[in-house]
């Protein structure tokens, strides 16, 4: 494939939709390149509406792990075939707001599900696409959850996410910086307590060093 694919990854509150336009701007001027922006889950119609069930409570029924694995492999598969693979085929980069590297974390390491099998579910419905780089955006718990409760101050459904406890925060956080040990090659962890735009060069920075795209 022609195109360039890469993820922002990170906790609850790290910055990553704040950055996701920014970084996308700066792409399409320092790069030339179509850039196309989404985010996980969403990013086509039916993904978004799956995207409603997973961030919202049912009342008096709780979401499996497995459901929401299941849930999210339907999100990814769509994106993939509808979205992502489409773009890259032409040459675009993408830039997408969370991908399955957060699927890896919330549900194989927060949630407890085998990662293997979460792996095998990622694999099937990517049929082959993978992000190029993965910028992990870290952010120490406290500071991503006081930013999330401001950002969703305004909200009146509580997000089934960001209401989880301290440990399951914690567990997602070492996960991604696992798994960026795992695969340096791949992935860039970048501190996202810095000022917006720090984080947003730093991020830049990133992918020069290991894109040949800007
Ligand atoms: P966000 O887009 O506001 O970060 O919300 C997405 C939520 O869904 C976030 O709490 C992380 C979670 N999530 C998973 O649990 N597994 C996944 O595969 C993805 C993409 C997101």
């Amino acid at each position: 494939m022609k195109g360039v694919f890469l993820t922002l990854e990170g906790g609850e509150g790290c910055g990553k939709s704040t950055q996701l336009e920014l970084v996308a701007s700066a792409l399409r001027l320092r790069s030339g390149r179509n850039v196309v922006a989404t985010r996980s889950p969403g990013g086509t119609p039916a993904a978004e509406k799956i995207r409603t069930i997973l961030k919202s409570r049912e009342p008096g029924e709780e979401l499996r792990p497995e459901t929401e694995l299941m849930l999210f492999g339907a999100c990814h598969a769509q994106m993939c075939a509808n979205l992502i693979r489409p773009a890259l085929e032409s040459g675009s980069v993408v830039v997408s707001d969370r991908f399955t590297d957060s699927t890896l974390v919330y549900q194989g390491v927060a949630r407890g599900i085998d990662p293997d099998a979460v792996r095998r579910v990622n694999d099937f419905v990517c049929a082959g696409v993978r992000p190029d780089l993965v910028i992990v955006l870290d952010v120490p718990v406290e500071v991503g959850l006081r930013r999330a409760a401001v950002r969703s101050g305004a909200q009146t459904a509580q997000d089934r996410f960001d209401s989880e406890s301290a440990s399951f925060h914690n567990a997602v956080r070492e996960g991604f910086l696992a798994l960026a040990r795992r695969e340096p090659g791949r992935f860039a962890v970048v501190d996202g307590a810095q000022s917006p735009e720090q984080v947003t060069e730093s991020i830049l920075e990133a992918i020069h060093e290991r894109l040949a795209i800007i």
